[in-house]
């Protein structure tokens, strides 16, 4: 979603927006603008539609714009279509023409977000004689602000506050006042938002990366609350108006962790940081040969108590949701429930007295995992979010936190977070198994044995990388793969279809294996591809002759087993093992090749892998 940058100092704020800029492009976006004052009252925009390229080129990589103050935006459309009038910054004033330019307007803003009752605020101002320019919800907000500072001259933090108050939806806002050279003033509510500060400036984000260069003490603001920046100082206030202090939080992760250190893209070195976002992440859930989860709360006590699990979520996330059923179900023979998140905020929901609801999201921001977990605290039931943002709102308001340790991840398909966060799931189910008496203590030792393996093993499929690389180039061109696996190999082959989506753009889809027969199988034709996940050897027979029934009618097998399983290849044309597990931990093994698929057919087809088209790393609208 869109990405929002600020800064005020004693350099040049042009070049420093648009470095911040370029490192939140992975948010995905289809346009940006700048908004830079020089001292004076009168700030500057320029915009441009497509790459930030453009901008920087516009711009002459921001010397055009001279001014130590300034705020800069990419946006992801939602309002209105893609294109310069509609790109951010928005101004109070009327406009003419795309926007751009030295602008007169009291107010000047951007916005990531929705303002979902945009429609009557608009028609509040233009009945006060406001005009509009774009279609978008973000000129009413800025128009609103406008409106309260002129009706009660009560200087920013009260317009912003009455604004606020006015506003239904979810925004991170950043404004710069024509009263108030070298200052900006920004909130948030459901939409991500940081700020930092060093001896002689100050400065926000939409996300960490952004800012990694200039500071590593970081602070988030809270839902209505508001920072004023000036160079050097930060001031925070609630919606009352009056001032509040907020911590820092030190950022301990390297700026290198969100470069691309000589690979060709971040999903790249996004997939090879596995075993380590593997490792990392086990290393904070075990301990002196235990798991020990009560740095989150989940002590022993609070977990013999759970009789019901849910896991809600969106995305890559829904589908750990999904192994996690599986999981959990079979090691801890706990009744377990996984839900789309953006359904589960809508239907009427029945929860258990005993209940865990699991919210899983890497951004910790998703708008509908962050709606799911506020309705079912609203119900009482117990939460706990597995997150890798720290500091994220989901994270902020959940009973429990497994943080996942996968550091930043960039490239907008997931890759290392999702595997970061089947461990959490993993090491809850041991432990709500071992605790409630449904596994032994030789049991319990010997997963947590597996379980520290699996890093190596991440490694040892890596090295085989260059097979998977030929055959995707071989089907770079599919029209259509189907992904199938019974159990927990749906779950995997789930995870598989979505990266061959997003990435390489190639319809696909992930079936039950014994559900092809029900309508699927239609689709098979002459060299369709087939990939079949076979990683549960309960179910392997199975799944092998719904894949031999595609054969049959022309299609293209490939096979995804562990070593050992040499008799698949009488039905596959082509077959990748990887090392064997227990069964419970395959998809951390498995997930592995699906991703460099997906990978290599979007590379093999030229595409911008890191930002696929109109996706955003981090959903923060419904
Ligand atoms: O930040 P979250 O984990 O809450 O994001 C959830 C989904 O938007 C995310 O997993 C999405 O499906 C990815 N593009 C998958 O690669």
């Amino acid at each position: 979603m869109c990405g929002i940058v600020g800064y005020t100092g004693q350099q040049q704020a042009a070049p420093i927006l648009l470095d911040g800029l370029g490192r939140l492009e992975y948010r995905g976006y289809d346009s940006a603008g700048l908004a830079i004052r020089d001292g004076g009252a009168l700030a500057q925009v320029v915009k441009s539609t497509g790459k930030l390229r453009s901008l920087i080129e516009k711009t002459d990589e921001g010397r055009t714009l001279p001014g130590t103050c300034g705020i800069g935006h990419t946006r992801w459309a939602t309002h209105g279509e893609p294109s310069q009038t509609n790109a951010h910054p928005h101004v109070s004033g009327n406009c003419t023409g795309s926007g751009s330019g030295k602008v007169e307007s009291e107010v000047v803003g951007v916005h990531n977000g929705i303002i979902e009752n945009y429609m009557e605020l608009k028609a509040k101002l233009t009945r006060h004689g406001y005009q509009f320019y774009s279609e978008t919800d973000t000129e009413v907000v800025i128009k609103l602000v406008d409106y309260y500072y002129n009706k009660y001259k009560l200087g920013p933090v009260d317009a912003i506050n009455r604004t606020l108050v006015r506003v239904r939806g979810s925004y991170a806002l950043a404004l710069m006042f024509r009263d108030y050279p070298g200052e900006i003033y920004a909130a948030r509510k459901d939409a991500p938002l940081i700020l930092g500060a060093g001896s002689d400036f100050s400065c926000l984000a939409s996300d960490v990366p952004a800012i990694l260069n200039y500071t590593r003490s970081v602070y988030y603001i809270g839902n209505l609350e508001i920072a004023k920046l000036l160079p050097g100082e930060l001031h925070f206030f609630d919606l009352n108006g009056d001032e509040i202090t907020l911590e820092p939080t030190k950022i301990t992760w390297d700026a290198k962790a969100a470069e691309k250190n000589g690979y060709e893209h971040f999903m790249i070195k996004e997939i090879h940081e596995q075993p380590e976002a593997v490792r990392n992440t086990l290393g904070s859930l075990i301990s002196g040969g235990k798991i020990d989860l009560s740095e989150s709360g989940l002590t022993d006590e609070v977990l013999a108590d759970i009789d019901f699990v849910r896991f809600t979520a969106c995305g890559s996330a829904w589908h750990v949701g999904m192994t996690g059923q599986y999981v959990l179900e079979e090691m801890a023979a706990i009744e377990t429930r996984v839900e789309l998140a953006s359904e589960y905020r809508y239907r009427r929901v029945l929860p258990r007295g005993h209940e865990l609801l699991i919210v899983i999201s890497q951004s910790g921001e998703t708008a509908d995992s962050l709606a799911a977990l506020r309705k079912a605290k609203s119900m009482g039931v117990r939460t706990l979010a597995i997150v890798n943002v720290v500091g994220s709102t989901i994270a902020h308001e959940a009973d429990h936190v497994l943080y996942t340790h996968a550091g930043p991840e960039i490239a907008v398909a997931t890759t290392k977070a999702y595997s970061a966060q089947l461990i959490a799931v993993y090491a809850l189910a041991v432990q709500l198994a071992y605790v409630q008496g449904k596994i032994d203590g030789q049991a319990y030792g010997n997963y947590l044995e597996e379980l520290s393996a699996l890093p190596d093993k991440i490694t040892r499929i890596l090295e085989e990388k260059e097979r998977i690389q030929w055959f995707a180039a071989k089907f770079a061109s599919a029209k259509d793969i189907f992904f199938v696996g019974r159990g927990l190999d749906y779950s995997i082959s789930l995870e598989g279809s979505l990266k061959a989506k997003e990435i390489s753009y190639v319809h696909s889809e992930a079936y039950a294996a014994g559900e092809l027969k029900h309508g699927t199988i239609s689709l098979i034709e002459d060299n369709t591809l087939v990939i079949g996940v076979l990683t549960q050897s309960a179910i392997f027979e199975k799944t092998v002759s719904n894949m031999a029934e595609c054969k049959a009618r022309g299609a293209y097998l490939m096979a995804l087993t562990s070593y050992g399983n040499y008799s698949v290849e009488d039905s596959a044309d082509f077959t990748v093992y990887i090392p064997k597990s227990d069964p419970c931990f395959m998809a951390s093994l498995a997930v592995v090749p699906l991703q460099l698929f997906g990978y290599y057919s979007g590379v093999a087809r030229g595409l911008d892998v890191d930002k696929p088209r109109n996706l955003a790393k981090s959903v923060t609208v419904e």
